[in-house]
């Protein structure tokens, strides 16, 4: 196993009704910038839940945190957090508001240009606003995680960040908040946090015995569960696995000590960019081309994961390729399309474009295997067609 440091400081609050702690987590006298998304909390009852438990607090509220965060929108509460001097930021939301706090919280007290986080992708270690989350859509992990992403909408880039001062503080995590998702976002979560696994754990073979069985573990529950939360979200059985296994899947605990991979993630990021696909839907777009164009390195982890998550028999080669397509099986059973064209008739450029940014930004050698060259990212995007 490699040598790890496991820091995880998040105040992980998990259960019905344990919002009526949230006044006790924020400190008293505490001027809040509550920030939002485009409304959902009002029409589930998550608004007034919160403000019900921040009496007596001074609250000003930023609504309008868009799916895929805006820089320019984050910008407007930055100003807003320097202009009233607020000192605590709670984000109730996905994780699209949770990262958009997270931005606010390591922008604010940033002394150079805000873009340089992105653009450089700086380590944000101190001087963070302080924040905490209610978390209302399991899928991203970011209640648990001190990562996020942000788009920059003049340039059409989805950018990521983080730093270990930007984890939350505290997250409070209801598994009763997803009775009010629509479909797409409860398969969209459930195939984001299958990627997640995948990213940490279809590498090659290494001795983190332990961090293998996790990640199964997960994969075999989101498979369990997947279809079935989906038809059923007021299953408080099905919710609440669902709700933890999201978690689990991003907090930290299954990279450590084994290799990771990611680059499914950073080519899906374009695509959200390019055509604003959702997050997860991109994954599963991105994720089993790769898989097949780095066969042959990723084909040991392949034939371990078919024969331990599908119980597959045949030789190595014939379990590694049927593991591929039962993936693919998966997430059309959680109804989500995975061809490109399914999602824009614009689709042809989407590889030169993308080939053309990796090569950009330098990004010549990803994976765990440092393997994946700007042509085989050209490659797996042009198969997804
Ligand atoms: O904005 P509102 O009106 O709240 O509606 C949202 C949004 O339209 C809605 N929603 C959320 N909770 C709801 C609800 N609707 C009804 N009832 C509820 N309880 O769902 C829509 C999608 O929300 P969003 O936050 O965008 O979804 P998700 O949690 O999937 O977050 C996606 C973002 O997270 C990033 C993605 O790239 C994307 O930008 N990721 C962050 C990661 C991290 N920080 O670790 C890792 C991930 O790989 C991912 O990249
Ligand atoms: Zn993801």
């Amino acid at each position: 196993m490699n040598n790890f440091e496991l820091y995880n400081p998040t105040n992980y609050i998990f259960g019905k009704g344990q919002m009526e702690k949230l006044g006790n987590l924020i400190p008293k006298n505490a001027k809040i910038l509550l920030a939002y998304g485009g409304g959902s909390i009002f029409k589930n009852g998550i608004y007034e839940s919160v403000m019900q438990n921040l009496k007596g607090f001074d609250v000003t509220e930023f609504g309008g945190i868009e799916p895929n965060p805006h820089f320019e929108t984050l910008e407007k509460a930055i100003a807003i957090v320097k202009e009233k001097k607020i000192d605590f930021l709670l984000a109730v939301g996905g994780g699209s508001v949770i990262d958009g706090v997270k931005f606010i919280s390591g922008a604010t007290n940033y002394k150079g240009n805000p873009l340089e986080i992105l653009q450089k992708r700086l380590l944000i270690k101190e001087n963070a606003v302080p924040f905490g989350t209610v978390l209302t859509l399991p899928a991203t992990g970011s209640e648990m995680n001190s990562g996020a992403v942000v788009t920059i909408a003049a340039t059409q880039e989805k950018l990521s960040f983080g730093g270990s001062a930007l984890f939350p503080q505290f997250s409070i995590c209801d598994p009763t908040v997803i009775e009010s998702l629509p479909k797409r976002q409860i398969q969209n979560g459930i195939v984001d946090a299958f990627t997640h696994v995948m990213e940490q754990y279809l590498t090659y073979p290494h001795d983190a015995y332990l961090q293998d069985r996790i990640a199964e573990g997960i994969l075999t529950t989101l498979i369990e569960i997947g279809p079935k939360v989906v038809e059923h979200p007021t299953d408080y059985a099905l919710a609440s696995n669902y709700m933890w296994c999201c978690t689990m899947a991003l907090n930290g605990l299954l990279n450590k000590g084994v290799p990771t991979d990611w680059a499914t993630h950073m080519i899906g990021h374009e695509l959200t960019a390019l055509y604003g696909i959702d997050h997860a839907r991109t994954l599963a777009i991105i994720g089993p081309h790769l898989y097949t164009v780095l066969f042959e390195t990723k084909k040991e982890k392949l034939t371990q994961y078919g024969k331990r998550i599908f119980h597959l028999s045949g030789s190595d080669d014939e379990i590694a390729k049927e593991a591929i397509n039962k993936t693919v099986e998966f997430f059309h059973l959680m109804g989500i399309d995975t061809k490109l064209s399914q999602y824009t008739d614009d689709y042809a450029k989407a590889a030169t474009f993308i080939a053309a940014r990796f090569k950009e930004r330098g990004w010549n050698a990803l994976g765990e295997r440092q393997n994946l060259t700007v042509e085989k990212v050209k490659h797996i995007v042009e198969m997804s067609y």
